[in-house]
């Protein structure tokens, strides 16, 4: 189990004290992607939800400290990259080279988690048997809660069903230095003031990928260390590696096998020691280091050992309908565990809100998640790899397409990319979609109908793709597997 702490109980630091607790239907803990849409699916249907937000607005990691503020700098970095090879599409620019405005970057990412947080809490407030309190939650039993507010007095409250979806908080390395003030998470290196000239990131999943590109494209000098053989392990094997070139490509110094011993401060810098995968001690020096080997789900405080819900360092355990192991809770989103998207904690949230609203619930499986690295090229994935589908006892095909003979791809400048639809020979299902290529996030809502819908191969060889467009390229596949017997 891990280490929680609870909030000591207390009955005289309740509002409610001698008038017993107020009682809800249903208590939701956490405002991400999870927990604001299954609070506003269950008031909307006159449920009266509580929803307990300890953060400053409605959002949670995705909006303040994670997919939108990512996406953001993601955003400027391809336009800095587009501009500097205008020279390419004819266009010769005067002054040299483009001068980067951190400052107004950063205005520009406050500007667009402000509206939209205003826009969240536009939404709610229409709902009348919704209300939000911004403060922590915390479980006295199966029935009860203890919410403290930001600012005044804790009060209880009764709950008929609550719903767990407090997200996930980055993994630490139990080693020397991580506490060092050049050590930073992708919260703090998505807030930093200055450009660091040298970045060391640790840990290439998708925060490590998308954070290393980023920083390498506005200019810092980055070396990214993964533990493992290769980028991005969940993903397919032929796209990691061809994405790791594209890193490499990109002047990133990437090292597979690289296991950190230990960080030390040197001045205002910071010197990461690792040994490689030769075995040998390296240090790689730099002024900033962003730590992302990962996040664990978001149980501390949360009062969980005052109840039966189980849960381990991978998640709190649910069963298929998102149920824990106390009736009546619920458990959403990162907290669960992997797949950690803004994307599944959203469409688990609407499956639970509609179960718990007796209407018949599909309850979304991982084999039809689908989800994009900001990298560059961009990463698609919907479905399963060839390995999860050969696991899962299909007899696979693949149909492939090769982005450098693509007209689209030409004309914007990005010839590179494959893709490969993964399908059952027997049943025609494509059962996975994977692409590498600059427009994978656009292109990538085909192949997560696909899977869904578990379209055959034939009709996605028989419908109409607009030409010259990346789409093209499901057609195409699907047409050459079927004509080769694939
Ligand atoms: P969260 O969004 O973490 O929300 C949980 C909320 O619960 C938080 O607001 C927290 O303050 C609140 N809370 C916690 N404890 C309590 C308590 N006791 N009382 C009251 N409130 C509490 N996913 C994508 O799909 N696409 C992306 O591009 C993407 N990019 C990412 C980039 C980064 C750098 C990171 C870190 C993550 C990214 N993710 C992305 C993942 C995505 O952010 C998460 O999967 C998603 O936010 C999970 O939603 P959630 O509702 O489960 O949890
Ligand atoms: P992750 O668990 O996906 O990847 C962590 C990486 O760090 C792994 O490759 C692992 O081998 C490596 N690692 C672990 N220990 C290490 C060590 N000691 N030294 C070097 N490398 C080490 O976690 P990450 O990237 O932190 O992201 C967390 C989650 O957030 C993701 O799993 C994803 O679900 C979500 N996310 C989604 C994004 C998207 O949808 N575009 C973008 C960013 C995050």
């Amino acid at each position: 189990m891990l280490a929680t702490e609870t909030p000591a109980i207390n009955a005289s630091t309740s509002k409610s004290g001698g008038v017993g607790p107020r009682p809800v239907d249903i208590l939701v803990i956490g405002g991400g992607p999870g927990g604001t849409p299954a609070a506003m699916a269950l008031a909307s249907a006159g449920r009266r939800v509580l929803l307990v937000e300890k953060g400053a607005g409605l959002g949670g990691t995705c909006l303040f400290e994670g997919c939108i503020p990512s996406k953001i700098l993601h955003e400027s970095a391809q336009r800095l990259q587009a501009i500097r090879c205008a020279k390419k599409f004819g266009l010769h620019l005067p002054a040299g080279e483009v001068e980067i405005d951190w400052d107004a970057i950063m205005r520009r990412k406050a500007a667009i988690l402000q509206h939209r947080s205003e826009g969240a809490l536009q939404r709610v407030r229409h709902i009348p048997t919704l209300t939000v309190q911004f403060g922590s939650a915390a479980l006295l039993g199966p029935r009860r809660a203890r919410i403290t507010p930001r600012d005044g007095e804790s009060e209880d409250i009764e709950f008929g069903n609550a719903i767990v979806a407090t997200g996930s908080v980055p993994k630490l390395l139990p080693i020397t230095g991580i506490d060092l003030p050049q050590v930073v998470t992708s919260e703090q290196l998505l807030e930093i003031e200055h450009l660091p000239k040298r970045l060391v990131v640790i840990g290439a999943g998708p925060i490590g990928v998308e954070m290393a590109q980023i920083f390498a494209a506005f200019g810092s000098q980055v070396t990214l260390l993964e533990a493992g053989p290769r980028i991005l392990a969940p993903i397919d094997e032929e796209i990691a590696i061809a994405l790791q070139t594209h890193i490499q490509w990109q002047g990133i110094v990437l090292e597979l096998g690289a296991q950190v011993l230990g960080i030390y401060a040197d001045g205002d810098s910071a010197r990461v020691q690792y040994q490689n995968a030769t075995g040998a001690q390296r240090n790689a020096n730099a002024e900033t280091v962003l730590e992302a080997t990962g996040r664990h789900p978001n149980v501390e405080r949360l009062g969980l050992e005052y109840t039966s819900v189980r849960f381990d360092h991978h998640g709190v355990k649910v069963d298929g309908k998102l149920e824990t192991d106390e009736p009546g809770i619920y458990a959403i989103g990162d907290v669960v565990g992997h797949p950690m998207f803004a994307h599944w904690a959203t469409v688990q949230a609407l499956a639970l809100a509609g179960h718990l609203l007796g209407r018949p619930t599909h309850f979304p499986t991982p084999a039809i998640n689908s989800a994009v690295i900001f990298s560059t090229p961009e990463v698609g994935i919907a479905g399963l790899t060839e390995s999860e589908a050969s696991a899962a006892g299909h007899n696979i095909g693949i149909a492939r397409y090769d982005f450098r003979a693509d007209a689209r791809a030409q004309v914007s400048g990005h010839p590179e990319g494959m893709l490969k639809l993964v399908y059952d020979k027997t049943e025609r299902a494509v059962l996975g979609v994977h692409i590498l290529a600059e427009g994978a996030a656009s292109l990538l809502g085909e192949g997560a109908l696909a899977v869904a819908a578990k379209v055959p191969l034939e009709v996605l060889a028989a419908t109409i793709h607009s030409h010259p467009t990346l789409s093209e390229s499901m057609g195409v596949a699907a047409r050459e597997a079927i004509t080769s017997g694939r």
